[in-house]
């Protein structure tokens, strides 16, 4: 039997249900029964009816699934599948940071850990960041964390006075402003989709034609007539953009814009997660019932 043949039969033994995110590797995205950005994932694990929940992204998406769903057993198959932008910020810094606030309304990035969720008012994603900070009322002070360049993004839409963290994702923040007019200038005409982590989004934002998280990007390349389409954001995405549009060609800013963590977990980690049920993601219940305001908020909007 095939290794993709295995896990689709371990996952009808074993009645669980596969995420994955955007980022996966292909073979892993074309097993999943949904493959999305953080929010829809977060949405799927919320409503899922089935007992085991196995979740082919990083660390605080299984997190998010365990603490919106408590009664599921959420499986990460790779325990190295964490994300430096999440690793930025503690629940100790936010801490000393909001005593240095105490009026002020937390919203915590999805990408951050529990602890740190739990210290939240809002999370958000970068598909609903805006509204989530638009529902906000206009007279309250705001600290935003971790991503310094999601945040510059959100405070230009809202208009709204925003602290932020500077944190950063290792993977989006090296895409430089000169990459971008460059490959502008390479591929004239060629839309410019980028993600809201990205470094030069937010500094070149005049030249990036939509600012989108991953889901939006896919929704953008169904959608397209474009011949070509420049992608600022991880490479793993175009995977599904190519298989959704195979008529436009999508063209990464840089090829090397590969996330170490979202490539951990390979076909064979999936199978064994489901064989041997590892590895097992459970959040202290204190800190759970905590974190679950702020998320429940966040699939809200
Ligand atoms: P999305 O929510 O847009 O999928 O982004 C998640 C992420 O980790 C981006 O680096
Ligand atoms: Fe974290 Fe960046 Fe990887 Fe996304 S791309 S999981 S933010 S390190």
């Amino acid at each position: 039997m095939s290794l993709e043949a295995e896990v689709r039969q371990l996952k009808d033994d074993r009645h669980a249900v596969l995420l994955a995110h955007n980022y996966q590797r292909p073979e892993v995205q074309d097993v999943a029964d949904f493959v999305g950005d953080s929010l829809y994932l977060s949405r799927k694990a919320m409503e899922t009816d089935r007992p085991v929940i196995v979740f082919a992204g990083v660390r605080f998406m299984a997190e998010t699934a365990k603490i919106l769903n408590p009664s599921r057993t959420v499986l990460l198959p790779d325990l190295k599948a964490g994300c430096g932008l999440a690793d930025s910020i503690t629940a100790d810094l936010l801490r000393d940071w909001k005593a240095q606030h105490p009026a002020a309304v937390v919203v915590a990035y999805i990408n951050t850990s529990a602890e740190v969720k739990a210290e939240a008012d809002y999370c958000c994603t970068s598909s609903n960041a805006i509204k989530v900070v638009s529902g906000i009322p206009a007279d309250r002070e705001i600290l935003f964390l971790p991503d310094m360049f999601l945040g510059d993004y959100v405070r230009r839409k809202t208009g709204r006075k925003m602290h932020l963290w500077v944190g950063d994702c290792p993977v989006h923040a090296k895409m430089r402003p000169e990459d971008l007019l460059r490959a502008r200038a390479e591929h004239p005409g060629a839309p410019v989709l980028a993600h809201p982590e990205c470094g030069c989004a937010s500094q070149v934002l005049p030249h990036v034609d939509h600012v989108l998280s991953t889901d939006g990007m896919v929704r953008f390349a169904e959608e397209t007539r474009a011949p070509e389409v420049l992608v600022a954001t991880e490479v793993g995405i175009l995977h599904r953009m190519r298989q959704l549009n195979p008529t436009t060609k999508f063209t990464p800013l840089d090829e090397g814009t590969v996330c170490p963590f979202m490539k951990q977990i390979d076909l064979t980690d999936v199978r064994d997660s489901l064989l041997l049920g590892q590895h097992v993601i459970d959040v202290p219940p204190e800190i759970a019932a905590r974190a679950r305001l702020a998320l429940e908020r966040m699939v809200a909007s």
